[in-house]
């Protein structure tokens, strides 16, 4: 059977369907052991250290892999903001840091503002390193995230309709979940954007070449009839150039309950949160509103992946 053979994890083209059914396994077995009366997995990485480097804000991301490590019996180095307190602020290199942090932890899990940075983080780096987000380039744990979430709703994943909105330039879960969806027959994408912020070219084309059928589209309202999953995402502020096209994106598209009354009966509502005010709280009750078990499901997957990178695959 195969194994789990990544050494690190910076963009979602690592992953082949073998990969990520071993990845949802073993993130199902966490979520079974968390519910467990008598836990199996809680002390399996006691040994342990995990490094979390976070050079942008993060609330989901770096806390639900602080919590995996510790929920798994490992232990946790980290700082506050590391672009103010870590020696980059002195002008020390993300090489140089990396270099040095790979003599400290067992593993580096790293956010970073710069498109690339994981990556070149991974092969300066002598243990796993983990891309918790890189600016505007990826974010694969939140890619594996969303399409556990997905597959939880929908088991086959095949022949679904999936519209993505808001600011698919700057946003990199949607860059990381198209990657995904590649491995899924008959997929369609609707890219919901404003004209400032639409999906790349690069997706695109990828998406093609895969056979993932995709379409742009400027009015959500034609759109939320026909998909099995809306995924909204924030207009990233701190990412715009120019204030004024940020003006001309914001609030633009927002699902509040009229909207949603649009959507389908067995459709799901996804969104990677942090939210400003594209769902309107009112929604939040909504039976197909998937997003806070989504941020949920971040938890699962981290224990998972923090468990096959240090090499330690389930029991039998
Ligand atoms: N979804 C996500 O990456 O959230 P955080 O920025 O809070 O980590």
């Amino acid at each position: 059977m195969r194994k789990f053979d990544l050494e690190h994890v910076y963009e979602s083209q690592q992953f082949d369907s073998e990969l990520l059914d071993i990845i949802f396994n073993v993130a199902d077995e966490m979520k079974k052991d968390l519910a467990a009366e008598q836990r199996r997995y809680s002390q399996v990485l006691n040994d342990k250290i995990m490094a979390s480097l976070f050079y942008e804000p993060s609330t989901r991301t770096r806390f639900s892999f602080e919590s995996a490590m510790a929920r798994l019996g490992g232990s946790i180095l980290t700082t506050e903001n590391a672009k103010e307190f870590s020696s980059a602020s002195k002008g020390e290199t993300l090489y140089d840091s990396t270099k040095v942090m790979c003599g400290y932890a067992d593993l580096i899990v790293m956010r970073h503002n710069e498109p690339g940075s994981a990556k070149m983080a991974a092969e300066a780096s002598s243990v796993p390193v983990i891309n918790a987000g890189d600016g505007s380039g990826q974010h694969p744990t939140q890619a594996l995230l969303d399409l556990y979430t997905i597959r939880d709703c929908f088991p086959a994943v095949d022949n679904l309709s999936i519209a993505m909105v808001g600011d698919l330039k700057y946003g990199r879960t949607v860059r990381s979940l198209s990657y995904l969806l590649t491995k899924y027959d008959n997929i369609t994408i609707y890219f919901v954007s404003p004209s400032v912020c639409k999906m790349d070219d690069d997706i695109k084309d990828y998406l093609t070449v895969n056979n993932v059928e995709w379409k742009d589209e400027s009015s959500l309202e034609k759109v939320l009839p026909l998909v099995d999953c809306v995924y909204m995402t924030r207009i990233q502020r701190e990412r715009f150039h120019d204030p004024e096209d940020y003006e001309q994106a914001a609030g633009k598209y927002i699902i509040d309950v009229e909207q949603a009354g649009l959507m389908k009966k067995e459709s799901i509502i996804m969104h990677p949160l942090p939210r400003v005010d594209e769902i309107s709280q009112k929604v939040d009750n909504d039976p197909r509103a998937q997003y806070f078990q989504q941020a949920r499901n971040g938890l699962f997957i981290r224990m998972a992946l923090l468990l096959l990178l240090l090499g330690n695959d389930i029991d039998d």
